[in-house]
């Protein structure tokens, strides 16, 4: 339906820019709902700003109005962080239109780009300079810098590169009163007061829209190793980790787990994609050592080791990518899992992060638990095991009643989520509160730094219009 000429929205249209408003049905339906279709909502509209100036103008007028805006990137969120709630009272804001990589400075080794900017197109604007700009997961064919930057993304190379903070140098934000925060500086030291942009980071929208990032890049990796290796069991995969770490002088770019159960999930549900070592082994991992420099010698590096680990018993055994089709299968195999097991069925996802010495008998507890209290459900525990983050997944058994799995949940949640807390660990390792962990920030975290959070919610937005409900209660 068009608004009315003296309506908010046609205000809101006319003060924007031309065709930065949208009300149709099509432009609504993209956003409405998150891509776990866990939540739909209703959006009041959508705004596809194209520059910093007209989201300052939708912000500042949003203000001035009290209406909420949901900043919304790939919609590739885990949490419904970026999914409007049913009011039809939210403006859904999407920085898609804003994809500019506005500069690349190899000696500098950084790089300017807007928060519209997908991922993969990022990496090859760095790989075209002769750079390497690391954050890599799964959607980056689809998510966006913006959502990156405002769930802390973490993804596949954390345990050498950092997550998505770490390769923040500057950040361009537009704040809630629609005034710009601009610190796009590339300067690697600067000791100036309060950190402010690392406020934004991990902030799921709820302070500020990133608008633009200044980020940190790096020497491309001219020698990579990579190496599919069957486990007998997780203890042996992560004293694998602490040996490969060692002996390569911390080469190690990936460090990967994978339960036979996900293996046997991509073969069921991704075509094309083959198990490199067949389906004999209860655990595998996926690990991948890379180095700058071209005459590293990596790939005979990870033979020797991996030599070394059979006969000490830490592996049963292993395949060396030979070439780049092959390493790009183990990856493909990887990265199918989330697909294959939402192919699969329902699923309930707790992506927790332990100690990494601690990873082992967290997740002997935690499976014992499942086996023992969960019906109808076949635990996929798999993840970045060199960041001791584990997307702990409970899916849909065959044959078995999706409404029986979902029913568990409440009681499944708060069993594994207490028991990552007695670990000393976390309830949101890389994906975010959004809307789904709310409750359980609420009940985790300490009260000071609740207190604390909501402090600096009211600073940067006193009539709470960024992104209500998602990250603390409102
Ligand atoms: C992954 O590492 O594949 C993801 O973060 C997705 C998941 O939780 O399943
Ligand atoms: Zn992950």
């Amino acid at each position: 339906m068009m608004p009315g000429p003296g309506s908010p929205l046609a205000l809101l249209g006319a003060l924007a820019g031309a065709d930065v408003i949208r009300t149709g049905a099509a432009d609504l339906e993209a956003v409405q709902q998150d891509h776990r279709r866990l939540y739909r909502g209703k959006a009041l509209a959508l705004a596809l700003p194209r520059t910093v100036d007209e989201v300052s103008r939708i912000l500042a007028f949003c203000h001035a109005r009290r209406i909420a805006v949901v900043p919304h990137a790939g919609n590739t969120s885990y949490c419904g962080g970026a999914t409007p709630d049913e009011s039809g009272t939210q403006l859904v804001l999407s920085l898609r239109r804003m994809d500019k990589v506005r500069s690349v400075d190899p000696g500098d080794y950084s790089m300017v780009a807007e928060a519209g900017c997908i991922l993969a197109n990022l990496q090859q604007a760095a790989e075209a300079a002769g750079r390497f700009f690391p954050l890599s997961l799964g959607a980056e064919g689809s998510c966006q810098l913006g959502g990156n930057l405002s769930t802390n993304a973490g993804g596949l190379n954390v345990v050498r590169y950092g997550m998505a903070r770490d390769l923040v140098l500057g950040l361009e934000v537009v704040l809630a009163d629609g005034r710009v925060l601009s610190t796009l500086s590339t300067l690697r030291k600067d000791n100036t007061g309060y950190d402010l942009k690392s406020l934004f980071v991990g902030a799921e929208g709820t302070l500020g829209v990133i608008t633009a990032a200044s980020l940190r890049l790096f020497p491309r990796p001219r020698d990579v190793a990579t190496a599919f290796v069957a486990v007998p069991e997780p203890r042996t995969a992560v004293e694998l980790l602490a040996r490969l770490r060692e002996s390569s002088g911390d080469r190690v770019g990936s460090f990967e787990l994978v339960p036979r159960v996900a293996v046997e999930l991509v073969a069921r549900h991704v075509p094309g994609v083959a198990a490199p070592l067949g389906i004999g082994s209860p655990w595998y991992v996926l690990c991948e050592l890379t180095s700058p420099r071209a005459d590293e010698g990596l790939g005979a590096l990870l033979e020797r080791e991996l030599a070394a680990a059979l006969e000490a018993g830490l592996a049963t055994d292993a395949a060396v990518a030979q070439n780049e089709r092959e390493r790009q299968a183990f990856w493909r195999l990887r990265e199918s899992i989330p697909e294959a097991q939402t192919r699969e069925g329902a699923s309930l996802k707790h992506d927790v992060s332990v100690p990494v010495s601690r990873l082992p008998d967290f997740l002997r507890r935690a499976s014992a638990w499942v086996q023992g209290h969960v019906e109808g459900a076949v635990l996929v525990a798999y993840g970045h095991v060199g960041d001791g983050n584990l997307h702990f997944n409970l899916g849909q058994a065959r044959g078995a009643d999706a409404a029986l799995l979902k029913s568990q949940e409440p009681a499944i949640r708060r069993a594994i989520h207490d028991l990552v807390h007695e670990f000393g660990g976390s309830f949101s390792a890389e994906h975010g509160i959004g809307r789904l962990k709310v409750d359980e920030l609420a009940r985790y975290a300490p009260p000071l730094e609740l207190e604390l959070m909501r402090a600096v919610k009211r600073a940067f937005d006193p009539h709470g219009i960024m992104n209500p409900g998602k990250v603390l209660k409102t």
